[in-house]
């Protein structure tokens, strides 16, 4: 296998989560206002809600080496902050919409999906959108030429287990998720207040019938 050098190894990856982003994009529609995105990282999410008509974006994460890397990117109209145990007490204001992306795949505990979903509801306005790209769970475990994710030591269907995704570039890249199903998202999101409107599945990949991507959109009452 060929080696790629991190730009390629990003684009590769970039290209099989894309169907994913496009379908949050249609979901948001006309995006406007202060924009928060929760679990920004190198900050793609965050430049590419600029790109969707955000006015402007606080992208926040527990990772301080993946925020030093945001910020040498051309990040007009966004900011980075450093925030640990899902605390946002510190950010002034509120926001119009708020999106996270890949983020609650990696959080281990339903309690801590609590705390981040409360944490984000405190800071819309009434009537603020909150858009996630989460796994679908009917396509786990999930096998195609770039990503596997699939259970550690077997998959068993509950929610929680760990799960190890490895993104095929070469060197190839793993991560630790954890699978969660739509019944948990719901009860985490309707039990801090929000009203889920929507919860659609990206298109599959070519030659694929299934995504492993879903996107939810909830709405502050
Ligand atoms: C897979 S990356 C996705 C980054 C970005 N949203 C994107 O779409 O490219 C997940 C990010 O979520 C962050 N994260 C995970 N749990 C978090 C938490 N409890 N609070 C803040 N950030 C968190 C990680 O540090 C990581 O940077």
């Amino acid at each position: 296998m060929q080696t790629v050098n991190y730009q390629l190894k990003h684009k590769l990856i970039s290209n099989e989560y894309k169907p994913a982003y496009k379908l949050a994009r249609k979901i948001f529609g006309n995006l406007e206002g202060r924009v928060l995105d929760y679990g920004c990282g190198i900050g793609k999410s965050s430049r590419l809600l600029i790109k969707w008509g955000a006015g402007s974006v606080l992208g926040v994460d527990s990772d301080e080496t993946a925020l030093d890397r945001a910020k040498r990117y051309k990040n007009n109209g966004i900011e980075y902050r450093l925030i640990s145990k899902n605390d946002l007490s510190d950010v002034d204001g509120h926001f119009a919409a708020a999106f996270s992306s890949f983020v609650t795949v990696e959080i281990s505990t339903k309690d801590e999906l609590k705390r981040m979903a409360n944490a984000i509801y405190d800071k819309l306005v009434s009537g603020g959108t909150y858009i996630m790209i989460a796994h679908n769970e009917d396509a786990v475990p999930y096998e195609s030429p770039m990503i596997s994710i699939r259970g550690v030591n077997g998959f068993n269907n509950q929610s929680g287990q760990q799960l190890d995704v490895e993104v095929r570039t070469s060197p190839p890249m793993y991560f630790r998720d954890y699978y969660w199903k739509i019944t948990d998202y719901k009860e985490v999101l309707e039990n801090v207040g929000f009203k889920i409107e929507e919860i659609s599945t990206a298109k599959p990949e070519e030659g694929k019938d299934i995504s492993p991507f879903i996107v939810i959109k909830a709405i502050k009452e």
